[in-house]
């Protein structure tokens, strides 16, 4: 087992990563104090692996919410049931809340535990690539709103990460590979080495190979604790955690949050933030090339889905939390590995680029 930490002073804690853990009842004493615990996951996870969890929490009160499973359910409609479960079952201030799940049940739990009772304990037990890399992982979290992408919500720590990377066995193949967008994201903004490195391992990524997937997750988990520690509440840095996010998050809301997985839009987005930075001198013209190539090899689109108008996609990214007195700042690459956040890019670069894009057309590959 290997084991990251996320350095914030008393709301510090760590990630722990490898295969099994979901039993590991010694891991989950550890972090759970008082009497009661509240699981919350999804119906697609809980009949995998609720039950091996259930014995690994002995001893205490537990009680379980299932929500449906997908992004189309991260709504405050859904946490609102989180509430009314944890009131009906009569939980008080000492109970812990448990994510078991993706990046959906991860943000919907932790945002839940950030307002029951003015905020409890949470643990994050998270079970897609995407949830083990970046999601479960700085305290994130809340829900979707019909005009934008995670636009409610609260910053919470979690008391522990319990990452078990058996758990990704089970894991779709499309859901899998929308996780990769996000690991290429690290390489990409921290780590020219590791993006290399990624690039060298197409076939152990593709394959799911264990010690790939441990190095991956741990990788990724220090890169992501270690800008956190940095700036947790995103002043600044942070917000190159959201590299391709912008346009990301607009192609979602667009479609509903029912097209495109959260990590299909991203790797677009990465192709377009890519392309924005060469076009402003940033990355030469062939880092974008060999970063779509790379995204393609992980069966990920780099195109924009079809249908998109250019202006619908600018008003969308327009509702971005990184808008400041209406001007939208991007996170932009300087070279490879390393990444700001920026308003200093011409307006009209952007509009040309997505005019051009969103008449190009889907990518095939894409759902
Ligand atoms: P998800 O939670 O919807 O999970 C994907 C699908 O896989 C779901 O259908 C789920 O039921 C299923 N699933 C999960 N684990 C499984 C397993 N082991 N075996 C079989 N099926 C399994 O999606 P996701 O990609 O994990 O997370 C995406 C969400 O994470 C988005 O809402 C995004 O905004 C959010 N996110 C949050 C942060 C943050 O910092 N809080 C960071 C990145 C992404
Ligand atoms: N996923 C972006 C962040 O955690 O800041």
């Amino acid at each position: 087992m290997r084991v990251v930490e996320v350095a914030l002073g008393e709301r510090s804690y760590p990630i722990y990563i490898g295969e099994g853990l979901l039993a590991r009842a010694d891991l989950f004493a550890r972090h759970l104090p008082g009497p009661e615990v509240f699981v919350v996951s999804d119906e697609r996870v809980a009949p995998l692996y609720l039950e091996t969890l259930r014995t690994a929490l002995p001893g205490r009160r537990l009680d379980t919410l299932v929500v449906p499973a997908g992004e189309a359910h991260k709504t405050l409609a859904t946490v609102e049931r989180i509430f009314d479960a944890l009131l009906g079952a009569g939980h008080g201030r000492t109970t812990t809340l448990v994510a078991l799940g993706g990046g959906v049940v991860g943000d919907l739990t932790g945002f839940a535990a950030a307002c029951y009772q003015r905020g409890v304990r949470f643990l994050q037990v998270p079970t897609t690539l995407l949830a083990q890399v970046d999601s479960s992982v700085g305290g994130k979290t809340g829900v979707n709103h019909p005009l934008g992408k995670n636009m409610i919500g609260a910053f919470h720590q979690p008391a522990a990460v319990v990452a078990d990377l058996a758990t990704l066995a089970t894991l779709p193949e499309r859901e899998y590979r929308a996780g990769l967008a996000e690991v290429v994201k690290y390489g990409l903004i921290a780590d020219a080495h590791f993006y290399r490195w990624l690039g060298e391992r197409l076939e152990g990524l593709k394959g799911r190979d264990p010690g790939i997937l441990e190095e991956v997750v741990a990788r990724c988990c220090r890169i992501k604790a270690e800008v956190v520690a940095r700036d947790e509440r995103e002043a600044g840095l942070r917000a190159i955690l959201n590299l391709g996010h912008t346009f990301g998050h607009a192609i979602e809301a667009l479609q509903d949050y029912r097209g495109w997985l959260h990590g299909e839009a991203v790797a677009v987005g990465l192709v377009l933030a890519a392309e924005l930075s060469a076009r402003l001198g940033r990355i030469p013209k062939a880092a974008v090339e060999e970063l779509e190539q790379l995204l393609a090899a992980l069966g990920l689109p780099t195109r924009l889905p079809k249908g998109l108008a250019a202006e619908e996609m600018l008003a969308a990214m327009g509702r971005d939390k990184k808008v400041v007195a209406g001007s939208l700042r991007l996170v932009l690459l300087d070279g490879l590995g390393r990444a700001e956040v920026t308003d200093r890019y011409p307006r009209d670069l952007l509009a040309d680029l997505l005019a051009e894009q969103c008449a190009a057309g889907a990518d095939p590959a894409s759902a």
